[in-house]
């Protein structure tokens, strides 16, 4: 049996990069995707791919959330999975703690860290009605080291990881059986993969290569590799596992 048969699924962010990715995956094990991004023209695109669903989706607006939600609720009549995969890196080529605006601090955690929460408090409800689920939230490896040139990503990154645990021990105590586990990719090649590539300083790497030699499996990885992971988490096969975080990096931080 396909392992994501019957059920629904929502994934933040889905126009570009992991989230469309993870579309793809999720879909091609039987999920009905509902594709929600910023850009409402990328998540009809995918959307149309999957055979699912578009919604458009500013996960940094409670609004939002609760529309979709509502919008959830009435047309599929439950959710199985809530896939927190938007994000940004940042608004500026630089940010390091001492160039940081807080005006581009606050931007980043709108949309990292309150875009999580927020998916998470609205899509709590109709899990538990739902007999039950799993939230998928993107972390990063950001979040498990200094990132002194994306600050205020970090730092969001760090929240990420916290707040999956605070969900995963509140649904587990309630009885609800909804799962919440963070995925912390590396370095990915995606629209904000190139992002950090282009990143500048004296002491950060700047070409492919060398990036991709610091990772001790040799190479960067692609969006497929975090989808995978999301898979499992997103599936029942992960029946016992919550508040984890499951490093997807080529071994980069273990070195
Ligand atoms: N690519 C990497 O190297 C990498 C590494 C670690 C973690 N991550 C995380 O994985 C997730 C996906 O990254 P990606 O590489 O696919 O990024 P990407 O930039 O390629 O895609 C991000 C998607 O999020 C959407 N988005 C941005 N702001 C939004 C908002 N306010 N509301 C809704 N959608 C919004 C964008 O339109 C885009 O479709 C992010 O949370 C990112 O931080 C990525």
């Amino acid at each position: 049996m396909p392992r994501m048969q019957d059920k629904v699924v929502l994934i933040s962010g889905a126009g570009t990069g992991i989230g469309k990715a993870t579309a793809e995956r999720l879909a091609g094990e039987g999920a009905r995707v509902i594709a929600s991004d910023l850009d409402q023209a990328t998540a009809e695109a995918t959307a149309q791919f999957v055979a699912g669903r578009a919604l458009s989706l500013d996960v940094s607006s409670e609004a939002d959330w609760q529309q979709v939600m509502d919008d959830i609720r009435g047309n599929e009549g439950r959710l199985d999975a809530l896939i927190n995969n938007a994000g940004i890196l940042a608004l500026s080529a630089q940010q390091d703690p001492e160039e940081t605006t807080l005006e581009e601090w606050q931007a980043v955690q709108r949309v990292n860290l309150d875009g999580v929460f927020l998916g998470c408090k609205h899509a709590i409800p109709l899990l538990r009605d739902s007999g039950g689920g799993s939230i998928v939230n993107l972390s990063s490896i950001a979040a498990l080291m200094g990132t002194p040139h994306v600050t205020a990503h970090g730092a969001s990154k760090g929240g990420v990881r916290q707040v999956t645990k605070s969900v995963a021990v509140h649904c587990a105590r309630q009885g609800y059986r909804i799962r919440c586990n963070s995925v912390h990719p590396g370095l990915i090649e995606t629209e904000m993969g190139d992002q950090v590539l282009g990143l500048r300083g004296p002491d950060i790497e700047v070409s492919r290569a060398e990036r991709a030699a610091m990772v001790p499996m040799g190479e960067l990885g692609q969006a497929a590799d975090v989808a995978n992971v999301i898979l499992f988490l997103a599936s029942d096969e992960s029946r016992y596992v919550t508040g984890a975080e499951l490093v997807v990096d080529g071994g980069t931080t273990i070195v």
